[in-house]
């Protein structure tokens, strides 16, 4: 598929990309003619998901998000294979706990920060230092619809993700005008990290949504593709919520 892609001449790191919605969006980018570093925990399933998008327009790094030595890694690793670090999407995520903030152990609130707002922090440094602040690029953040409206029982997720948004709109200001800071809120998009929210009942998880149906992964990739070409030039420090139409049910009822 990307043989025949010309080259765009840009590079994007992804981080959490060898599945889900980070891919969604290094397909977009690939397909488009970037060239991509995909981060992930696991590193066969990294390598799977560079063959796919192409070993001659991927490369793969693996590592846990909030590590800073991972962070200084893939970013170098990106210099190395690419020249250059254009776009940064920010899309490592995590939510290993459901139920009541009354009850939260602590060091699981910190984990959740630590992963979902200070790595995107960290990843930002390094793609600014190394290339952006000369250079120019975008920034993507990938929030949530649970940071814009409290979600019970993912109260902590929610926190972090609307702490994502404030990041987004700091970053926007510090680095504008030459890098542009912009940030994604989806709904419920199938991937591993949602599948227990419509498993087994994905018609009645779908009913809410007005435009009739969950997210796909592609849904994301496209709205990231356009927040990091120069049709989005003059969008800096905006939340693009993409969701089917569901925060429209706030205003019904
Ligand atoms: N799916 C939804 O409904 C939804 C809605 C709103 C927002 N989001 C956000 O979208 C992002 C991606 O979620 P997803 O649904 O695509 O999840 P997913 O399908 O589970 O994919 C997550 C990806 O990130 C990697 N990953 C997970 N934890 C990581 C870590 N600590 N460090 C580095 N890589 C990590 C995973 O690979 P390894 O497991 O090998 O590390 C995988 O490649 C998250 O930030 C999530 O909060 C998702």
């Amino acid at each position: 598929m990307t043989a025949q892609v010309a080259d765009s001449g840009k590079v994007a790191l992804i981080t959490g990309a060898s599945r889900g919605i980070g891919y969604g969006v290094a397909e977009a980018l690939v397909a488009r003619g970037d060239r991509v570093c995909i981060t992930g925990r696991n590193e066969e399933a990294l390598q799977q998901a560079v063959q796919r998008l192409g070993a001659d327009r991927a490369i793969g790094v693996a590592g846990k998000a909030h590590d800073e030595e991972h962070q200084a890694v893939a970013v170098q690793r990106t210099m190395e294979a690419f020249g250059r670090v254009d776009f940064l999407v920010n899309n490592a995520g995590t939510n290993p706990v459901f139920g009541p903030l009354a009850e939260l152990d602590l060091a699981v609130a910190r984990k959740v920060f630590e992963t979902n707002v200070v790595s995107a922090l960290g990843f930002a440094q390094r793609t600014w230092a190394a290339w952006q602040k000369e250079n120019g690029g975008a920034i993507v953040n990938i929030s949530s619809i649970a940071g814009l409206a409290p979600s019970p029982f993912i109260g902590a997720y929610g926190v972090s993700k609307a702490a994502m948004i404030n990041l987004t709109e700091q970053l926007a200001h510090e680095f504008a005008p030459l890098v542009r800071v912009n940030a994604i809120a989806p709904g419920v998009v199938k991937t591993k990290f949602a599948q227990a929210l419509y498993e087994n009942r994905e018609a009645e998880a779908a009913a809410p949504y007005p435009l009739g149906r969950l997210g796909v992964p592609e849904d994301i990739g496209g709205v990231a593709a356009f927040l990091t070409s120069e049709q989005s030039a003059w969008m800096t420090g905006q939340t693009v919520v993409v969701d089917g139409g569901l925060m429209l049910n706030a205003g019904v009822g």
